[in-house]
């Protein structure tokens, strides 16, 4: 295991993904992490990742300096190789020349990182601080331009830093810079495998929950919580009751077909709670979004942990919390003692119930959540479904939610995603839909003057949610999207394309 220590980078997933995409397993610990934390993990390397402070700012993040004691090799990138400069009685200052964008790496020394890279190669800097002295024992292994100390080593303390980014695309070169440092620097195998992560994920969930305890486990239909649902159940069998809450604001037929998929293919022990009526009575009137969300939130609370009671001697509850998430909270509090973020629909319920969270899924990210699924053998249909949030088309409805708005919005999003999906649309999008507004237009129908709704459709790429671009889609299926819409749903006459990125707007309109 490699373990990567979060200065803050903006790539710090980035090199997770390049640790893992080797099979090789990592974990993303905040700064303050005690070396005897460290020492526990029994890590084979530990990468010090970039970050966008200066070093000698108050309050910069640091690592204890004992880690590059521990014998064991260490990679610092760009700020990381500042750090740990300044750690060992080198010399960082601000850089005569900020040193941004694609630079000429010239290699001194091909051993150690540099095997098999050449003598020159392009590399991504972004920094602007820059070493002036290494520290004792170090020596320079390449240089760019502007940048003397571009890379440097102690390799008889196995200590390695390099000031440009080997994770982007941009350092073409980049990935043997890591295959070198993973694998003939800490000497890792390959044995990080979906299945080799399923045995154990479904091995630990079982020693957690013991013998004879029970958990539950609130499924969506969404892949997280399903593909957790299902690593639970191969681990403790019917002891699992899955809750899954159908409140009112699902897409057509969608509760009936997960009931089908979840039901017949999985073989899950599921309770299916019918709640619409009571959201939508809540929900009467409501404009406001941020009162719409809590009233949903709520009445999803009251009617999840009125069924969890039924379930006696429960102990757990499952959760299908990924690794972005947990990162992201991390960062937020700064420190190995924040609270992880759990699903905002269930947030009180393990205090309130005495519930202990397992969440099989948090070291993952989405696409590897995929291809676990996948392996688990979940169908297509689940493995590949775009995320649906909870408050479900709820927030899509912009103004009063009504049981005819709710059915003009279905009609809309059923023809929306047929054509997605008929033009093989589907997997490459994050997440397509359409969104009906709170205004009304003019138009002509025959030789009729219409006053009706306006439907939006957005369509988004992006790997994680955090940001997000719109989809170009091409203008002859828009159109062919938008003919049908206003030709087939009644109350409509009006579709407009959403052009925004994330950020600055958001994915959901509300
Ligand atoms: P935004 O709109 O913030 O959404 O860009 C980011 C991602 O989160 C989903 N989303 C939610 N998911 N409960 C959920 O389970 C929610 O309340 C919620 N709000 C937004 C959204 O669909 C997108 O994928």
């Amino acid at each position: 295991m490699i373990i990567i220590i979060d200065f803050g980078s903006q790539y710090n997933q980035l090199i997770a993904r390049r640790v893992r995409e080797n099979g090789v397993f990592c974990r993303i610990e905040p700064p303050g992490i005690p070396l005897e934390a460290i020492r526990r993990l029994k890590p084979e390397g530990i990468i010090l990742s970039g970050g966008p402070s200066s070093i000698y700012e108050t309050g910069s993040p640091k690592v204890d300096p004992a880690v590059f004691d521990l014998g064991i090799p260490v990679l610092g990138i760009c700020y990381g190789m500042q750090f740990m400069t300044a750690a060992l009685g080198g010399r960082v200052a601000r850089a005569a020349k900020r040193e941004y964008g694609f630079a000429e790496l010239s290699i001194r020394s091909a051993a150690g990182l540099f095997k098999s890279v050449g003598r020159s190669t392009p590399c991504w800097m972004s920094h602007g601080d820059s070493i002036q002295r290494l520290p004792k024992g170090f020596e320079a292994t390449a240089s760019t331009g502007n940048t003397r100390f571009a890379a440097a080593a102690a390799p008889q303390r196995k200590l390695y830093g390099v000031q440009f980014h080997p994770e982007v695309a941009h350092t073409p070169k980049g990935g043997v810079i890591l295959k070198n440092f993973i694998f003939s620097i800490c000497g890792c195998r390959r044995s990080w495998t979906m299945k080799s992560f399923a045995r154990e994920a479904v091995a630990d969930i079982r020693q957690s929950v013991g013998d004879h305890r029970k958990a539950i486990l609130g499924l969506s239909g969404g892949v997280d919580s399903s593909v957790a649902a299902v690593l639970i159940h191969r681990a403790i069998g019917k002891r699992l009751t899955c809750i899954f809450v159908d409140n009112g604001l699902l897409r057509r037929h969608e509760a009936e077909q997960l009931k089908i998929t979840l039901k017949k293919h999985l073989d899950l022990n599921i309770r299916f709670v019918n709640a619409g009526r009571r959201f939508l009575k809540a929900l009467a009137g409501v404009t406001d979004p941020e009162r719409k969300r809590k009233i949903i939130g709520r009445v999803f609370m009251e009617v999840f942990e009125a069924e969890a009671r039924k379930i006696k001697g429960a102990g757990f509850l499952g959760q299908g919390t990924l690794y972005p998430d947990v990162i992201e909270s991390v960062s937020a509090f700064g420190g190995p003692s924040a609270v992880i973020k759990s699903h905002h629909n269930v947030g009180g319920l393990p205090k309130r119930m005495k519930l202990k969270l397992v969440e099989p899924l948090k070291y993952l990210f989405k696409d590897e959540v995929r291809e676990l699924g996948r392996e688990l053998g979940l169908p297509d249909e689940l493995v590949w479904r775009q995320p649906f949030p909870g408050p479900g088309l709820g927030i899509r409805i912009l103004g009063e939610i009504s049981p005819r708005r709710l059915n003009i919005l279905r009609n809309v999003d059923t023809i929306l995603i047929e054509e997605i999906k008929a033009a093989g649309y589907y997997k490459q999008l994050w997440q397509s839909f359409a969104v009906l507004l709170p205004i009304k237009s003019v138009g002509v129908m025959g030789d009729a003057r219409t006053y009706e709704n306006i439907a939006a459709i957005r369509a988004v790429t992006s790997r994680d949610a955090m940001t997000a671009d719109w989809a170009r889609l091409p203008h002859a299926f828009l159109a062919k999207v938008s003919n049908r819409i206003i030709n087939e749903v009644d109350g409509v006459n009006r579709v407009v394309y959403d052009i925004s990125s994330k950020p600055p707007s958001t994915i959901e309109w509300e």
